[in-house]
Parts: C-alpha cells; structure tokens; sequence
C-alpha cells in the first residue's frame, strides 16, 4: 500500500523498477562516506535497499531547481546537507530515482537496483544501539533480551516470528477445514494442586481467595464436549510454575485441541493429519506415515519416553551374558545394557575418557563406562579383558551385532538409572557421529503410556503430593478398558489411552481418550489420594457435567512454542517467543516480576511485612 511516507518497501524495488521515483522509509543499518559521495543500507521488515547519496552532485539540484523532481514536503528538511549527523539506527525517509548498480550485490533480492536520493528527512534519531543490529550481532544473551525490541530488528529473530505466524496460520486452516472451532476459555480459573504448581492472582473483591492462571485450559475442552461443540481447538497460552529449561517457559503456547465420538485411532489420524500438513505447506516436507511405539519398548530400546528416531542405536540388554564372570560391577548391576556405536572404533582413549567423564556427571549419574572396540581386523579389546575371553567378547558382538570398525559401550546398574543414562550416552554419541541432522524429521506416536507413576518427591509438584500415585498424564485420561481391573491390586500396571507425538526426541504434543463417567472419575480421584469433598470441592464441576450427557470425547495440545523450534532448527523455544522470560523465569526488559506497593498488597487483602520497603 502507498502511503505518503513510502511507495515501497525497503525489500521490493527490483531491476525492472529503474527510472521509477520512489519514497522509501527505513532504519539506518550501515553508513558508509567515501567523500562527497555516501551509501546507506536502508532496512525495514522486508530487506535492505542500497541509497546513494551525492551531496555534490550538481544534477539532483538543478533537477529539483528546475522542477523535474517534486520535493513536496521534502522541502522543509532537504536534508542532503545534514547527512553528517545521521547515525545506525535512525529512521529516515527518503525520496529518489532507482537506478541499476554498477556493483550488484547477489546477497541481496534488491542487489541490482540502488536509489539516488534527491531528498533525506530524519524522521527520528537514534542514539547508539547496546549491540550491533546485525545477523551476527556482538550482543550477549541478557543484553539481547533486555533490549528485544532491538534484538527483534534482526533478521534471524524476525525470521522466527514470521515462521511461528505461518504455523499459526495453516494450523487454522487445517483445523477449520476439518470443522473445529476456535473458543477462547478463561485465564482466571481455580487453583488444583494437580499437575505443575499454578500461578496464583488474589482477588480484590473477595478477601483470601485466589485464581489461578490456566496450565491448560483441559477442564473447559471436556465441558465443550458436554455441550456439544463436538471439535474445539484454541491456540493458547499456559501458565505452569515449574523449572525451566530449554524448552520449557513459564507462559507457553498450545494448540489445544479436543474431538468428541471418537477413539484413540481417531484422533492420531487427524493429528498426523495436521502435522503433515503443516511440514508440507510450511516447510515442503513430505513425511512419511507416523510409526507407533508403545511407551515399554520406548523404554526398552532407548531408555527414554520421546525417544529421538533419526538413528537406531538401539538399546541391548546383556545382563544375563555378563555375569557370574567375577566382574562385580556387572555381577552387582540389575541391568547390564548397551548400545553400538557405528564406526566409532577408532576413538581414541582420549575421547573414550570424555565419554566416561560424560556418564559420570552427576545429572547423567552412572559409575562408570564399560567398552568393547571391534577391530577392522574382526578382533574385539574390551576395557574388562581380564574377566571376558575373546570368546565371550564374540557373544557380545553377535548380541550388538557389531562389525568390525564398532565401538560398544556397556553401563551397569538399577534398571531406572541405567537406562537414564544411556539414553543420555545415546543421544550424545548420535550428536557426535552426526546422526542428529536438524533438516531431517523423524516424527512418531509413543502410545500406551502407564496411567500412573508413583511420585517419590518430584520438585514440580508440591511436596504434599509425594508418597502416592500420580497421574503421568492428567486425572481425566481414561484407563484402557481392559486395565481397569487392575486399578486396585496393581495400579501402576494399568496402561491409559494416552499417546504423546515425538520429532526428534522432543515431546511435541501430548494427550488421552478421557473419562466421560462419572464413577470411573471418581475412582480415578481416590486413587490419586483425593478425599470424597476434596474432589468434588476442586472438580465437582466436571464430574456433575458427565451426569448430563458427556459423548466419549479425546484430544491432544501441541507444544506450539516447541514446534516452532523444531520447525526453525533450534533447541530454544525462546528464539519463537516474541518476549520471553530468561532461565530465571524473569522478564528483563520490563523487570518482571517485581514488588508491588502496600497500597496493592492491602487492597488484595495479602500480609505486608515489616520489612518491605
Ligand atoms: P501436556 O502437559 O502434555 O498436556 O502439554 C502439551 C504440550 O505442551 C508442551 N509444553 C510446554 N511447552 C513449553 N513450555 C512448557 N512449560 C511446556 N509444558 C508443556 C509440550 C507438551 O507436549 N491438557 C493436556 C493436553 C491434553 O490432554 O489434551 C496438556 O496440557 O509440547
């Protein structure tokens, strides 16, 4: 659209626009003078054009002398003569004549074309940016975030936010041609100790009590169901108080979604019909049909629930193959497990001794590494050669299936342990070989998932939780039919319907069939130690709504932050967030959170200490 401040965009004049007039508006990214005569890369949102400004030059004054060129309301800052004071950064306006470059720049979609400019108006200064506004910059983390608005001029950065719009767009276009509706659910809701801590909000109005922020609007899509919306979607923002890391922030996004008159089969089908609509249209990519893995082999053969499938090294148990060999550490071990690594003979002991190091990290938590090199020449040499003859080492590469030019490597210990962290060994040893390409996707659903997990004091949830069954889902997942009469003599045997949707080995969405009766909820709430009041105080709501005709509903949501990561080829969801918070939780730029006044604390009728200044 033209306006009177730009005819073009700063990423749009092309060859076939030489001899056009134009007006430009932009940000200053680089000045260079070479005497009289001076370059300026203009950018704006949509690229950088080169102007070209000769103060001297005799034929752009006669041309506006003689009335050739309108300066319009140029007139009052023809500004030729005060290019001396501009600076990165500034926003100027510009009016001039497009014409071929006698350089081109091939990095560049307007490298063919340059604007002489007849006019310059400063539309605002800009004093020194904390960091260079460039693709590369020099600024650090904090700096960058402190200043995102900054930081938010950089193409990389914009470039994210382009994608994360894109995705949001074919998300809607893929769900509204399915007939889901999008409804918007509330942000002030009821605090539950279950699941991740909430944030609270006190309320003004009603002295002592509190809502709670959302951390997934969950309750609300299963009402839907009951009042018939039938497909609901929302892409939505959640709220959990938990640790945070790399992929993990405090407010996060979801593509919320839930279907009624469906089964689990259903619902995989018209999800991975989503996801490959949006790898198609949004990146070109065709995948192929989604693998399901149940959550034990998961276990099994990558010690990891959202297992990263872009390489096999698969797990493989020798517990009963290595004992009774003298060799405490495998004789006292639960489990003995392993992995091959392709073509990794070679390494030296060097690397080998970092490996070890890497297991011995108190986050990873294993004792030791055990490893076996099979030579080019077929032979293998062990780093427990004094307790296994060759012999038994050959058993070993028939059990890994080694070739020569293998690297195996072994950890021992309790079951849990052990798989943690050779999972961890596994994913470090696909870093190092390379197998973990950012531009291939290996999408698949992990299904079956247990429907409880005993909680011996998990640092998410409050402390009051531990010591008793937990939902590894949600309260509202439905058992699987044929569990259920394991609910009471064996509850942790007892499989849900629940599925979780893993690329690369980072859980991208998750979700169950539900519950839709009333008495199963109920159960389901005994079981997770609520008394009769307590769950009816905290969701009596829900389970009063299946006594009015609840269909047999499911969904999912999508970690949408994280999709958009992956789609970007990144590990932070931060690049995809326009404003995030840092590892602290904090907002920098706006200084969040921050102490309110006595004033605020009284009114919401919460205790102002002594010691508050
Ligand atoms: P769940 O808790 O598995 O399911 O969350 C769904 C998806 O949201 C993403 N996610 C996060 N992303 C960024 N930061 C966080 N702190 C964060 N926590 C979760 C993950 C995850 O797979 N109501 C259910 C869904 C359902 O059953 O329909 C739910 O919230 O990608």
């Amino acid at each position: 659209m033209k306006t009177k401040l730009r005819t073009h965009t700063c990423g749009e004049l092309r060859i076939t626009d030489v001899t056009k007039e134009v007006v430009l508006s932009g940000w200053v990214q680089t000045i260079r003078k070479m005497g009289a005569i001076t370059f300026i890369d203009l950018r704006d949102r949509y690229g950088i054009t080169q102007i070209y400004i000769d103060s001297k030059a005799e034929y752009i004054s006669s041309l506006v002398d003689s009335g050739a060129v309108k300066m319009n309301d140029f007139t009052s800052e023809t500004a030729i003569k005060d290019i001396e004071s501009l600076t990165r950064e500034c926003v100027i306006r510009i009016k001039g004549g497009v014409v071929e470059r006698v350089n081109p720049n091939p990095l560049l979609d307007t490298g063919k074309i340059e604007v002489v400019v007849f006019a310059i108006q400063i539309l605002n200064r800009a004093i020194t940016p904390p960091f260079t506004i460039e693709d590369e910059t020099d600024g650090g983390d904090e700096l960058r975030m402190k200043y995102r608005y900054l930081d938010l001029r950089r193409n990389p950065v914009r470039k994210n936010l382009e994608l994360r719009h894109r995705l949001a767009i074919e998300t809607r276009n893929y769900l509204d041609k399915q007939n889901f509706l999008e409804v918007e659910t509330p942000v002030l809701i009821k605090s539950t100790p279950e699941g991740a801590r909430d944030f609270v909000v006190p309320s003004r109005m009603h002295s002592g009590e509190f809502y709670a922020l959302p951390q997934s609007p969950q309750t609300f899509k299963q009402l839907l169901m009951v009042s018939g919306f039938d497909r609901y979607y929302q892409i939505v923002k959640c709220f959990r108080d938990e640790d945070l890391r790399a992929d993990r922030q405090p407010e996060f996004t979801q593509i919320d979604c839930e279907m009624s008159f469906v089964e689990q089969e259903d619902i995989l089908n018209m999800f991975e019909g989503l996801v490959t609509h949006l790898f198609k249209t949004v990146k070109g990519v065709d995948i192929p049909k989604l693998a399901h893995m149940t959550y034990a082999d998961a276990m099994k053969y990558y010690g990891n629930d959202k297992p990263d499938t872009r390489f096999e090294m698969k797990f493989v148990e020798l517990t009963e193959l290595v004992k009774g060999k003298a060799f405490k550490v495998f004789d006292d071990a639960e489990l003995v497990v392993g992995i091959c690594a392709k073509g990794a003979a070679e390494y030296t002991r060097k690397q080998l001794d970092e490996l070890t190091e890497f297991v011995k990290r108190p986050q990873i938590g294993a004792t030791g590494l055990i490893y076996a090199r099979h030579n080019a020449d077929g032979t293998i040499k062990s780093s427990v050669d004094k307790f296994y003859s060759e012999e038994e080492l050959k058993k070993w590469s028939t059990a890994f299936n080694s070739q020569p030019g293998d690297l195996i490597l072994i950890l021992a210990g309790t079951e849990d342990k052990a798989r943690k962290a050779l999972s961890e060994l596994r994913l470090e040893m696909g870093t190092r070989l390379g197998l973990r390409d950012k531009n291939k996707f290996s999408c698949l659903w992990v299904i079956d998932f247990p429907l409880l997990e005993w909680n011996d004091g998990d640092p998410n949830l409050l402390a009051s939780l531990a010591g008793r069954w937990h939902a590894k889902h949600h309260p509202f997942t439905s058992p699987k039919p044929e569990d259920i009469e394991l609910l009471n003599s064996n509850p942790g045997a007892v499989r849900a319907n629940a599925y979780d949707m893993v690329i690369n080995g980072v859980e991208i969405g998750g979700g169950s069939i539900r519950i839709h009766n009333k008495d199963l909820q109920a159960k389901m709430f005994e079981i997770l130690g609520f008394t009769k009041e307590d769950a009816q105080n905290q969701f009596g709501f829900l389970m009063n709504a299946f006594e009015y005709g609840a269909p047999p509903h499911g969904g999912l949501a999508f970690g949408f932050d994280r999709l958009c990561s992956l789609f970007g080829g990144s590990d932070s969801i931060r690049d995809f967030i326009a404003f995030p918070k840092n590892n602290a939780g904090r907002d920098v730029m706006i200084d969040s959170p921050s102490m309110i006044s006595d004033e605020q604390l009284n009114e919401l009728h919460i205790l102002v200490k002594e010691t508050k200044k």
